[in-house]
């Protein structure tokens, strides 16, 4: 069964070729130099900036799986949640190829997708070709073949963690997830944005604290672990996004010390990774599984990935994270999440259906 997987939720604009759990192509344009003027996503904007990268990516996508558009048997989008005007693009673009090919459209739920992102794998360097950059569009990722592992398949805690959303879920089974919880205010990723920007670094700030920090000292600040001993699985992050402004308006010329900025970054970095860290291992001890897995942008930070690991291995838990390039918003997690639930019978979605919920909240 050969797939074809959009993804438009938000300023990622992606593609996925999938066949029998491999990705033959994962394309993506990124939006992020488009909103950094305006310190953050505009909605209006990103629908547009989709009605223009849609269809060369679409194309790149079919041109490194080297599958004609009529050779597809599935059409799979995301379909919710998201900006409703960016969603809707990827969505109408893929029924209507649904339509056209009288073949089935599959709506997808965009955090379940992140779910089993950590599942996919790389199995080999060599064998697709490398499509690289062309107009904007990032080409299959350089050189590399995914594949979807689910014979290591567990019962996980799994976390969700972008600019957008941080959210804890337990997998139960393939398909059968429970949300444990999720932030009252602000996403993890929002605020490592946010910090930046008081400290002056361009948007998305995320990744440039994680490369500050690594010459910064961690416990040079100290900053507030918000609930990091409450009882259940939410998260905030707004309290801790408040102290770091109080803290620069009672020491501005702290700003002006480069290594001052690095132990900065660090210490905000630290206090986000212990709590995302402790319950995380808090909730997968709590649900008895024996395996802990996380995706979404802030898992591309090292310090993240680190501590993930070093926590799991002390508690003896295995760990997925998944692959750098998977941790943002892409059409692959869409269409292995499609190809799952065709593979158990779950029905396509009708053009006309909205989505269903598709987890539980406890
Ligand atoms: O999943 P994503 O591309 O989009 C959504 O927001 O849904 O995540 C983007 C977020 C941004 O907040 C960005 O700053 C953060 O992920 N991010 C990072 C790193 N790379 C991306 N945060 C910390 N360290 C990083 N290395
Ligand atoms: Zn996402």
């Amino acid at each position: 069964m050969t797939l074809l997987a959009i993804e438009t939720s938000c300023d990622e604009t992606s593609a996925a070729v999938v066949r029998d759990g491999r990705i033959l192509s994962n394309a993506v344009s990124s939006q992020v130099g488009l909103h950094a003027e305006y310190g953050g996503v505009v909605p209006e904007l990103a629908a547009r900036e989709h009605l223009k990268n849609l269809l060369p990516v679409a194309r790149t996508a079919l041109n490194d799986a080297k599958i004609p558009v009529d050779q597809l048997d599935v059409v799979a989008a995301t379909q919710g949640p998201g900006l409703p005007m960016a969603l809707l693009v990827g969505l109408k673009a893929a029924q209507a190829v649904a339509f056209a090919l009288r073949k089935p459209f599959v709506g997808i739920h965009h955090h379940e997708a992140h779910l089993y992102s950590p599942w996919i794998q790389i199995k080999d360097n060599s064998l697709a070709p490398q499509s690289g950059e062309r107009d904007g569009v990032r080409g299959t990722e350089t050189a590399i073949e995914y594949a979807a592992d689910f014979s290591q398949f567990q019962p996980n805690v799994s976390l969700i963690v972008s600019g957008g959303h941080t959210i804890l879920v337990l997998v139960e089974s393939e398909l059968k997830h429970r949300v444990l919880g999720s932030t009252i205010d602000d996403a993890a990723g929002e605020c490592f944005d946010k910090t930046g920007k008081m400290m002056g670094l361009a948007y998305p700030a995320g990744p440039e604290i994680d490369r500050l920090a690594e010459q910064g000292n961690p416990r040079a600040f100290d900053f507030p672990r918000p609930m990091l001993h409450d009882a259940g699985d939410d998260f905030s992050f707004s309290g801790l996004k408040t102290s770091v402004r109080y803290f620069l308006r009672d020491n501005p010329a702290l700003l002006d010390d480069p290594q001052k900025i690095r132990d900065l970054c660090a210490s905000i970095q630290a206090a986000i990774v212990e709590v995302l860290v402790a319950k995380t291992i808090r909730a997968a001890k709590r649900n008895g599984v024996r395996c802990v897995t996380a995706s979404g942008g802030v898992t591309c930070n090292r310090a993240l990935r680190n501590e993930l690991a070093r926590a799991c291995k002390k508690n003896g838990f295995t760990l997925h994270l998944a692959e750098k390039s998977l941790c943002t918003d892409n059409a692959a997690m869409i269409g292995i999440l499609a190809e799952r639930k065709l593979a158990q019978k779950v029905p396509a979605t009708g053009f006309d259906e909205d989505i269903k919920p598709g987890w539980v909240l406890v």
